[in-house]
């Protein structure tokens, strides 16, 4: 998620849940051919699974952009057909990519050509008047002819006018539905449920009929959603016991990430739901928005705002 999904906050993520894949901002193709490549793939062993998500049209670039998520150490490429703002459209991709299937399976094929690990798409359920079943369905199967198995749906329409990306995901209604089907009748891919989903119960609910759950702000705001994620899906130990553990997970990468020249605010700014709901939750973010930007700010910062949170340790 543009602006959220940081290293910092992957970072923060991953001492949560050791097994959930995590996701990049997305990065345009132009970034990475004309731009601080460094800056823009950098990231730290501890994030993996860890896909980048690309944004472009452009077979050939898309194709060198892909070889160097894998040079860099990618676990995956996820090519972005669902973002409806109007920057990706003038650069003609995100969304509007939905109406151009053959363009988007010729895309996917020349970044598949191109490495070993896998390449997924990510998408709505329509855009604009595109929006019956069956126009999702022409997009996913003729894609799928590229040999791509996996498609993350956020089960949501774009609408390409007159709608701020805001309002894109929240105004048209979630048609969860037509996810269920699209894993029905193509049941061989990997079919993955994106939008609006808040809880375990829902995950659970939702995981009846496809492959996976993707969660995006509820998993932003609300991180210790996280931290059960381990033992509900994977079967695996859970790796923290409480939140004070994360906070205390932290600390050493935010003093190398000072020592780097990184600010505070950089890491503490993703890590302000951490105690939603907990006694002290409007303390320990108040603290930290008094006093993490501050160009001194060190980890004590985040170290003495956890302190001011009482009540039950999970
Ligand atoms: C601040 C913000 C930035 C986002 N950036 C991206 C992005 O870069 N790529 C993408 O595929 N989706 C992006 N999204 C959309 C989310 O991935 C997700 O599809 C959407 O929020 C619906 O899921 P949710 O209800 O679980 O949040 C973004 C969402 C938000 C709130």
């Amino acid at each position: 998620m543009m602006d959220w999904t940081t290293r910092e906050c992957r970072y923060f993520h991953r001492q949560l849940t050791q097994q959930a894949l995590l996701y990049t901002e997305m990065v345009t193709t132009g970034a990475l051919l004309f731009g601080d490549v460094e800056r823009h793939l950098r990231f730290d062993d501890a994030e993996h699974p860890l896909a980048l998500q690309l944004g472009g049209s452009d077979p050939a670039d898309l194709a060198k952009a892909t070889k160097l998520a894998e040079q860099w150490g990618y676990d995956e490429v996820n090519l972005n057909c669902g973002c409806p703002s109007d920057r990706v459209q003038n650069g003609q991709f995100g969304a509007c990519l939905m109406a151009q299937p053959e363009l988007v399976r010729d895309c996917i094929k020349a970044m598949q050509d191109a490495v070993a690990i896998p390449v997924t798409v990510k998408h709505r359920i329509g855009i604009d008047d595109a929006d019956r079943y069956e126009d999702m369905l022409n997009f996913v199967v003729t894609v799928a002819e590229s040999g791509c198995d996996t498609f993350i749906v956020h089960a949501r329409k774009a609408v390409l006018g007159g709608l701020s990306p805001k309002q894109n995901r929240e105004v048209p209604p979630l048609k969860y539905e037509y996810v269920y089907r699209l894993k029905r009748e193509l049941p061989q891919l990997n079919i993955i449920i994106n939008g609006g989903i808040k809880t375990h119960q829902e995950c659970e609910l939702h995981l009846q009929h496809v492959d996976g759950v993707m969660l995006g702000r509820e998993a932003y705001h609300n991180p210790w959603l996280m931290a059960e994620v381990d033992s509900r899906y994977f079967g695996q130990a859970d790796p923290l016991q409480s939140r004070q553990d994360a906070v205390a997970k932290m600390l050493p990468f935010i003093d190398a990430e000072l020592a780097a020249g990184q600010r505070l605010f950089y890491s503490t700014r993703h890590m302000m739901g951490l105690f939603q709901a907990q006694n002290g939750a409007k303390a320990f973010k108040r603290f930290l928005s008094e006093n993490a930007w501050k160009a001194d700010a060190g980890s004590q910062v985040l170290a003495d705002a956890a302190a001011l949170v009482g009540g039950p340790a999970r």
